[in-house]
């Protein structure tokens, strides 16, 4: 079978967070149980420099009133790159690096990739059995595909509080007849065009990338205004974990790292964790854990509670290293800490993907106080690298950290009950009290590390899920 990923971002190509990680893996994975697949998706040529392989097609793409030139590349591994200067050639996939704000045409953007891979499925560039859209930039593909009697696709739902909401008067660009916007339809909601409805409702499978989590977005609560949706898709909506890459996250191999270390033979953390130290402008403390994070800045990752837990922290007698950009109110939060407490906590700013490595390996506690988390792939780095995660019981996280159990001397973390200060602090203290226990700790941490993160189980589900839908 061949499957054709349709995806924004793809590691390495681009990446600003787990969706580039998925799409960048789950080819590889694929491949293991039998399925070829390539991802189509845009190249940006001020964040991916390496050189492209052969050009495979060209041709134009409408959007709206205008025809845009497109070219596709291969690039190794599974990459078809979609060239269109006018839509990629910026220095963000989503935001203006400059201003942090969403581009003002990336509805064109997304737009752009949708017509490319319809056109590239009707020219059977890659043909495909199957096509699977990954988020809402995406979701057009599965309505042009239906319109054209094309192959089936399959829709996965990365974070249902990204839907790609846009102004009604915008739905001409789609080249669709106007009509089918009014009433009920499956592109309205609130009277704006929303492209996560489309997506979930041309469809002919849904996935998302927890089980957890697609227990919680059929819930009022949780479900953004679309849980009704999504609760008339039956069991048309499927929780599939992600998985993460263990040719690019093992700290036995880690070529980002300055020393390698395995569960087994565990010694290279401590030069790892010295090096994050001098990197970071930490204090050399051979008693204090540190505790860290690698993050998008985002309401989401529940930032803000782990800042309001510095000066306890401190008190305890941590120290803290966070890794991330985004909300300039959250970085001035830890900016600010590490002005007060020089030496105890610093602020890496910044996308750095080797850093990350770095913060993984050189932490001993990883806190991920996410108020929602469709998967989460950094608590899974976190434990593979032996950075035992603190989170809360959301989503992905609930479904990856298994709580430690002192008497049974199994599990994998700490979980706090909910999203808030007391809460993250009650789990922290606790994480900090194993820490004095080093016997206990050393379990908790060597559990993790030997945990199966791998993409097999999930990669034979989607294979399961492929066949279901070219069935039908
Ligand atoms: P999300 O996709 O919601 O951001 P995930 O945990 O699924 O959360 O994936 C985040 C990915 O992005 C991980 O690979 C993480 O290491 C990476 N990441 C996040 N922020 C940064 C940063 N500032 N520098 C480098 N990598 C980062
Ligand atoms: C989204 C989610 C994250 C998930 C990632 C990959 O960015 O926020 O939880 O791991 O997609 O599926």
């Amino acid at each position: 079978m061949r499957v054709l990923h349709v995806a924004m971002e793809c590691f390495p190509f681009s990446k600003v967070g787990g969706m580039a990680d998925v799409t960048g893996a789950l080819p590889a994975a694929l491949g293991d149980v039998g399925i070829e697949s390539r991802v189509l998706t845009p190249y940006y040529p001020q964040l991916y420099k390496e050189p492209l392989g052969r050009e495979i097609a060209a041709f134009d793409v409408w959007v709206g009133s205008a025809a845009h030139r497109v070219r596709l590349f291969e690039a190794e591994p599974f990459g078809i790159l979609v060239e269109q200067p006018t839509a990629y050639d910026r220095g963000g996939v989503y935001d203006d690096p400059a201003s942090g704000k969403g581009y003002g045409d990336n509805l064109f953007r997304c737009l752009v990739l949708c017509q490319a891979a319809r056109a590239a499925v009707r020219q059977g560039i890659f043909p495909a059995d199957v096509v699977h859209c990954h988020d809402n930039h995406t979701a057009f593909v599965p309505v042009y595909l239906k319109d054209d009697a094309g192959p089936p696709s399959v829709y996965t739902i990365h974070n249902f509080a990204y839907q790609g909401i846009y102004g009604a008067a915008d739905f001409w660009l789609t080249g669709l007849d106007p009509k089918r916007f009014h009433g009920h339809s499956a592109f309205e909601y609130f009277g704006d065009l929303n492209l996560m409805k489309a997506g979930i409702s041309f469809a002919d499978l849904v996935t998302t990338v927890s089980p957890a989590y697609a227990k919680e977005i059929v819930t009022p609560e949780h479900g953004h205004g679309l849980d009704g949706v999504l609760r008339h898709l039956g069991d048309r909506l499927l929780g599939i974990l992600n998985g993460t890459d263990e040719k690019v996250w093992d700290p036995a191999t880690d070529p980002h790292l300055p020393a390698s270390y395995s569960a087994a033979k565990p010694a290279g953390k401590e030069k790892c964790k010295e090096a994050l130290r001098a990197r970071a402008g930490l204090e050399t403390d051979p008693q204090a854990p540190v505790v860290g994070l690698v993050s998008r800045f985002t309401h989401q990752k529940g930032i803000d509670l782990l800042g309001s837990n510095l000066p306890w922290l401190v008190r305890a007698g941590a120290q803290v290293a966070v890794l991330g950009n985004g909300d300039a109110g959250l970085l001035d939060l830890f900016r600010g800490a590490q002005g007060r407490w020089p030496g105890r906590v610093a602020l890496l700013e910044g996308y750095d993907e080797a850093l990350a490595h770095l913060v993984y390996a050189g932490t001993d506690i990883f806190c991920m106080p996410s108020r929602f988390e469709p998967c989460g792939l950094s608590q899974m780095y976190a434990m593979r690298y032996g950075s035992v995660p603190v989170t809360t019981k959301m989503g992905g996280l609930k479904d990856t950290v298994l709580p430690f159990d002192e008497e049974r001397r199994d599990g994998t973390g700490v979980l706090a009950d909910w999203a808030t200060i007391d809460s993250l602090q009650g789990a922290l203290d606790y994480a900090l009290t194993l820490w004095k226990k080093p016997q206990l700790f050393r379990r908790m941490r060597r559990n993790g590390m030997e945990r199966d993160f791998s993409w097999k189980r999930s990669a034979e589900q989607y294979a399961a899920a492929y066949e279901r839908v070219r069935r039908k």
